[in-house]
């Protein structure tokens, strides 16, 4: 770096993806593409880029997402206020109704791959760009939607090399607007009662969003979270019964739960079922997905009511418990490395890249102007196994030298017959 020159890292919370984490993403969007696409689910992705309004009405602007947590930009124009997108529901709803989704067959059932903003504290797990897999069921009340979405979930981690024991899922049920209402009460009346003991920021909460209150994860209120009332006890019928149900198709599935009546998660489109998932136990671990029914988000959002469920997961989370748990993934080093000294050597190595391109067999290569010496040893580095080596006179004579890069032997090979004698030493040596 020059003396006195700023140097330019990567912003705090997010960070560049190199060749060796693609392979861990690639991995989670292959078996995500895996499953969804087994359960007929199809891909959408929906702009980076939304109007701040969409996640204000959808999320709820009491939440901490949105009051907190948004990059927030304008355009040239200054008009409209712009948010990058800090979650994938409410675009992906947004498109539902915009592209008249409706008119489908439905339920309409969408899975998504990409990256998401959210301007938070960065620690381990928690990143400002990050990325999420989500999946979507539009246009359904049915409880067996809700287990559905849980289900594939559980095969989804499972796929990823998750043992089943290790799986937590814990679940709750936020009823619906009336329900909610009842409960909303007797929060406020238990924590009024416990004033002194909770935080600043839960006394704002309970004038503002008081369900928010229950997301709160400052030790001082603890107790008082620990002691609130099971909103299950003021379920409604219709939302006990849908409620039940689920827990019923999760019996009958034999997928263990955990009743968590302090799961609310902190968004505030979601309605009855609300689950998140989590590996070994809930202490001291950040969950690795969640998701939950949202019944009223299509009309939040300008749209008509259109029930519907889903859940995302954090991939680098995903990712981190892969790596954590012993998998291994490791780019693989080219086998062969062309090296070329020369002006004709160097034109002909173009045409016998694209030859081994077409037969499909990869061939590493620098055709700068490094000497055989520093070709050879970067040869080395990658830890090709075959090195053919292309000079003029070898261009003139229509040969190529084959070598051997563990025992040193080399031979003289007719250009023509390079690729088939390659293809023979490669298939005997995959066979050993
Ligand atoms: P969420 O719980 O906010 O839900 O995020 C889902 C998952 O994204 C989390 O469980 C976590 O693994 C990951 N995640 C969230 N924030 C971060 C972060 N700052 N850094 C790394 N990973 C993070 C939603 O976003 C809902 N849209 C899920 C949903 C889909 N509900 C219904 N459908």
């Amino acid at each position: 770096m020059k003396k006195g020159h700023k140097s330019f890292q990567s912003l705090r919370g997010m960070k560049d993806i190199l060749a060796e984490d693609h392979l861990y993403y690639d991995s989670v969007l292959w078996t995500a593409k895996k499953i969804f696409e087994f359960y007929n689910f199809q891909r959408i992705e929906t702009p980076l880029l939304e109007e701040a309004e969409l996640f204000a009405k959808g999320v709820g602007k009491k939440t901490e997402m949105i009051e907190k947590q948004m990059y927030l930009l304008r355009n040239k124009e200054n008009k409209e206020l712009l948010a990058l997108r800090p979650e994938g529901t409410a675009p992906v709803m947004r498109a539902y109704l915009e592209k008249g989704m409706f008119n489908l067959p439905q339920p309409v059932k969408l899975y998504y791959f990409g990256p998401f903003f959210r301007h938070e504290k960065p620690q381990a797990g928690r990143y400002r760009q990050f990325y999420q897999v989500g999946a979507e069921i539009i246009g359904e009340d049915d409880a067996a939607i809700d287990a559905e979405i849980i289900l594939i979930s559980k095969v989804f981690l499972e796929s990823l090399g998750f043992p089943k024991k290790d799986i937590y899922l814990l679940i709750n049920s936020i009823g619906c607007l009336d329900c909610r209402r009842l409960y909303i009460r007797e929060i406020k009346r238990h924590y009024k009662k416990h004033n002194k003991q909770i935080c600043s920021d839960c006394r704002r909460r309970l004038e503002e969003n008081p369900l928010r209150v229950l997301d709160c994860k400052n030790e001082k209120c603890f107790l008082v979270k620990e002691e609130v009332p099971s909103i299950l006890d003021y379920l409604c019928s219709e939302c006990r019964d849908h409620f039940k149900s689920v827990l019923d198709y999760l019996d009958y599935l034999n997928i263990p739960y955990i009743l968590d009546k302090t799961l609310v998660r902190g968004l505030d489109y979601y309605t009855k079922t609300v689950f998140e998932f989590y590996l070994d136990s809930k202490s001291n671990k950040i969950s690795l997905g969640g998701g939950g029914r949202y019944d009223k988000l299509a009309e939040a959002i300008g749209g008509f009511e259109k029930p519907a469920a889903g859940v995302a997961f954090g991939v680098e989370r995903l990712i981190q418990e892969m790596i954590q748990r012993g998998k291994k993934l490791k780019l693989p080093a080219p086998k062969l490395f062309l090296v070329q000294i020369g002006e004709p050597a160097k034109k002909m190595s173009f045409k016998i890249l694209e030859q081994f391109r077409k037969e499909n067999i990869p061939l590493g290569e620098n055709l700068g102007k490094e000497s055989l010496k520093s070709q050879l040893k970067t040869a080395d580095r990658l830890g090709a196994q075959y090195v053919l080596i292309l000079g003029q006179q070898e261009v003139l004579d229509g040969m190529i030298i084959l070598k051997d890069m563990r025992s040193g032997l080399q031979e003289l090979i007719p250009l023509d017959k390079i690729i088939p004698e390659v293809k023979k030493r490669l298939q005997r040596q995959n066979s050993k």
